[in-house]
C-alpha cells in the first residue's frame, strides 16, 4: 500500500524548511488580494511549522509570467496580506534562490515566515531545470509540499526540489488526497457524479475513468448542449462542441451498456443575451428557439437532480449548471449546491472539485456544509482522470 509521507515528527526547531504553497490568488485592480480562500487553506500547515519553531520559507507561483519578472505579478502584496490579515510575522524576499535567500534565512527569527518572490519569474521553474531546483533546495533541510492545486505541474518547486530534499505532504495536501482519494478509489454506493461547465472536452478523461465506478451521472452546464445535439435536437445559439458530438453519443451508449444512469436535463432556461437584466424562458431541451441560447438547467431538472443527490452516499461535483455568476441564470447551480449540503447532513460524502464549482458553493454560502471543497481546478480534474500527479508522486511511501 502507498501512503503519503506526512509532516515531519522530528524536532524542527530553528531548521530552514521550504514549503510549496499555492498563493496563485486573484488580485483586484489595485493589485490587492481579492479572494483569500487559497491562502487560508494553508493555515494549518504553516501554523504547525511555526509553532514548532521552524524557519519557514514559502514558495509559490502567481499567474503565468513565463520566466520573466513582472511587477504586477509580484508576491509582495501577499506578504502584506499575510501580516495584516493572518497575523503572521513575515519577511518578503525579492528572490527565490541564491545569496539573498541564504542571508534572509540566516537573519530570520525561528517561528516566523519568509515569503519568496514569484517562482515563475525564473525560467528554470516551469522547465523543471535540475540546476534551478538544486539552487532552490540548497538553503533548506527539508521541504513540505502543500500546493495540491499546483501538483499537476512537474515544475522545479513542485517536483524538482524533491530530488534534493526529504519531502513531506503538508496538511492541505493530506486533506485533498484523503477526500479526493476516497471518492475516486473507494466510494460508498449509490455514487453520483455531477458534471457541468462549458466544455465536454474538459471532462472526457474524468467520465472515462469514472464510468465504471458511478451509479448516476447528472449533466448540466454548457456541456449539456453537445449531448442534446448528439440526440438530434436543435440547440439554437447554445454552446456546442461540434467535434465532440459523436463522442457524446458514444458516452450515452456506453453509460447505458454499463447500467450507469446518465441524466440529461428535462428543461432548460434560455435567453437572448447574457446580462444581469435578461429575460428568461424555460423550455424542453428539444424546443430551444433558434434565436435563443440555454444558460441554466430548469426547475424540473433541479428537482430531479436533487432527488438523485439526496439518495446518494457519495457525490462528486465538477462544473456549474449554468452561468451562475448572474442572478437570472444562477438557480440551477444554487439548487445543486443546496442539495449537496442536504446530502452531507444526511451522512453522504460530498466533494466539490475546484475551480468554478468551488467558487459557486462559496458564492451561495455552502462551502462549510459539504464534506470537502478542493482547492485544485486542473489538479483535481487530472486526479479524477486517474493520473498520478507529479507533485504527489514524490510524497508517497510504501508500507
Ligand atoms: C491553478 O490556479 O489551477 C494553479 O495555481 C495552477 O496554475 P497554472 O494553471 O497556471 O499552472
Amino acid at each position: 500500500m502507498m501512503f503519503l509521507r506526512t509532516m515531519p515528527a522530528e524536532d524542527i526547531k530553528g531548521k530552514p524548511i521550504l514549503v510549496r504553497v499555492d498563493f496563485n490568488v486573484p488580485l483586484d485592480d489595485k493589485g490587492q488580494v481579492a479572494d483569500d480562500t487559497r491562502i487560508r487553506a494553508h493555515r494549518q500547515t504553516i501554523g504547525e511549522l511555526l509553532e514548532k519553531g521552524a524557519k519557514v520559507a514559502l514558495v509559490s507561483h502567481l499567474g503565468r509570467p513565463k520566466g520573466k519578472r513582472r511587477q504586477d505579478l509580484s508576491l509582495e502584496p501577499v506578504a502584506d496580506y499575510l501580516r495584516e490579515k493572518m497575523g503572521w510575522k513575515v519577511t518578503f524576499c525579492p528572490a527565490t534562490s541564491g545569496t539573498e535567500v541564504e542571508t534572509a534565512l540566516k537573519e530570520l527569527e525561528p517561528g516566523t515566515l519568509l515569503l519568496l518572490e514569484n517562482v515563475r519569474f525564473s525560467p528554470g521553474e516551469e522547465a523543471n531545470d535540475p540546476s534551478f531546483a538544486r539552487e532552490l533546495a540548497a538553503p533548506f533541510d527539508l521541504c513540505v509540499m502543500d500546493a495540491f492545486s499546483a501538483a499537476h505541474r512537474a515544475h522545479a518547486s513542485t517536483e524538482g526540489v524533491t530530488r534534493y530534499l526529504p519531502a513531506y505532504a503538508g496538511r492541505l495536501m493530506e486533506r485533498e488526497i484523503s477526500y479526493l482519494g476516497k471518492v475516486r478509489d473507494n466510494p460508498a454506493s449509490p455514487y453520483t457524479l455531477i458534471l457541468g461547465g462549458a466544455k465536454v472536452s474538459d471532462k472526457i478523461g474524468v467520465i472515462e475513468n469514472m464510468l465504471g465506478k458511478v451509479d448516476s451521472i447528472l449533466v448540466g452546464g454548457g456541456m449539456m448542449f453537445t449531448f442534446f445535439k448528439a440526440q438530434g435536437y436543435g440547440i439554437g445559439q447554445s454552446l456546442c462542441e461540434e467535434d465532440y458530438v459523436e463522442l457524446a453519443r458514444d458516452l450515452l451508449d456506453r453509460a447505458a451498456q454499463q447500467n450507469v444512469r446518465l441524466h440529461l436535463p428535462s428543461d432548460v432556461v434560455c435567453t437572448r443575451e447574457i446580462k444581469e437584466t435578461s429575460n428568461v424562458t424555460t423550455v424542453r431541451p428539444d424546443a430551444i428557439p433558434d434565436d435563443m441560447m440555454g444558460v441554466d438547467i430548469g426547475p424540473e431538472t433541479s428537482r430531479a437532480f436533487s432527488e438523485v443527490i439526496a439518495a446518494s452516499k457519495t457525490v462528486l461535483w465538477n462544473g456549474p449548471m449554468g452561468v451562475f455568476e448572474l442572478p437570472p441564470f444562477a438557480e440551477g447551480t444554487r439548487s445543486v449546491a443546496a442539495s449537496l449540503a442536504g446530502a452531507t447532513e444526511q451522512g453522504a460524502m460530498t466533494v466539490v472539485g475546484g475551480g468554478d464549482s468551488a467558487a459557486a458553493v462559496a458564492q451561495f454560502g455552502y462551502a462549510a456544509e459539504v464534506s470537502h471543497v478542493s482547492t485544485g481546478g486542473g489538479a483535481s480534474l487530472e486526479f479524477f482522470e486517474g493520473r498520478m500527479l507529479p507533485g504527489v508522486a514524490p510524497l508517497l511511501k510504501e508500507e
